[in-house]
């Protein structure tokens, strides 16, 4: 069963192609992503790792640490980095961030990254991504099919959402983008919106008459 948003993520120990990670001590005071791979050697996850690594600004800018899971081992691991940098177009010889060796699949099973079982064989890790924020809580999970590519830009977009909220009573509306107006929380009574958003705050004029939908420029951080 994977952890729920609000669940302390699972601790674990592994081999990484950065060496050996401590999954609570590596995020300390920081973000971090976790996200698994069906397996090394395989075009979509080539594909996704090379666009972590051209993204790894981004990720700094916001305080997130990458960590990128596959079940097998950092030998493998380190064996394929070579494609993802050439992939990424990259003149550096390493990702920027770690690639966790998971052979016996026991973070998968704790994180429940693996699909329902197939009789034949051993199932492949499906594509999730976990969103942990720095009191080592899922703030966001996400699971794809081995078939279809993440989009990390959006990724980015959800921790900017996340953080927002973090600092500022808000929640962030469909396709919202940093910059964009925001929606004051519903618990927030109109007296207290005046005081917490300067910039002002209006109710959208609705057919119900109910003025729960109320827009706010984004606050600043
Ligand atoms: C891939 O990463 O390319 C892949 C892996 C498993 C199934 C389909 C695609």
């Amino acid at each position: 069963m994977a952890p729920l948003i609000g669940e302390t993520a699972p601790n674990f120990t592994a081999d990484s192609t950065e060496g050996e990670i401590t999954l609570h001590d590596y995020i300390k005071n920081s973000w971090a992503i976790l996200f698994s791979h069906p397996a090394d050697f395989t075009p979509v996850c080539t594909t996704e790792l090379a666009r972590v690594s051209q993204l790894l600004p981004e990720f700094q800018k916001r305080n997130v640490k990458c960590l990128a899971l596959s079940c097998d081992s950092s030998t493998s691991h380190k064996a394929w980095i070579p494609d993802i940098c050439s992939y990424s177009k990259s003149a550096a010889t390493t990702l920027g961030y770690p690639i966790i060796a998971d052979e016996n699949r026991s973070i998968a099973r704790a994180y429940g990254m693996l699909p329902a079982s197939e009789p034949s064989g051993m199932a492949m890790t499906v594509r999730s991504v976990f969103v942990i924020g720095p009191d080592a809580k899922v703030k966001l999970s996400l699971t794809y099919p081995a078939s279809t590519g993440r989009n990390f830009d959006e990724i980015l977009r959800v921790i900017d959402s996340l953080q927002l909220a973090v600092s500022s009573k808000v929640a962030t509306p469909v396709d919202w983008r940093k910059g964009d107006a925001c929606v004051v929380l519903p618990s927030v009574s109109d007296e207290q919106a005046t005081q917490l958003f300067p910039k002002g705050f209006k109710a959208m004029d609705l057919p119900s008459g109910k003025p729960y939908l109320r827009m706010t420029p984004m606050p600043d951080a």
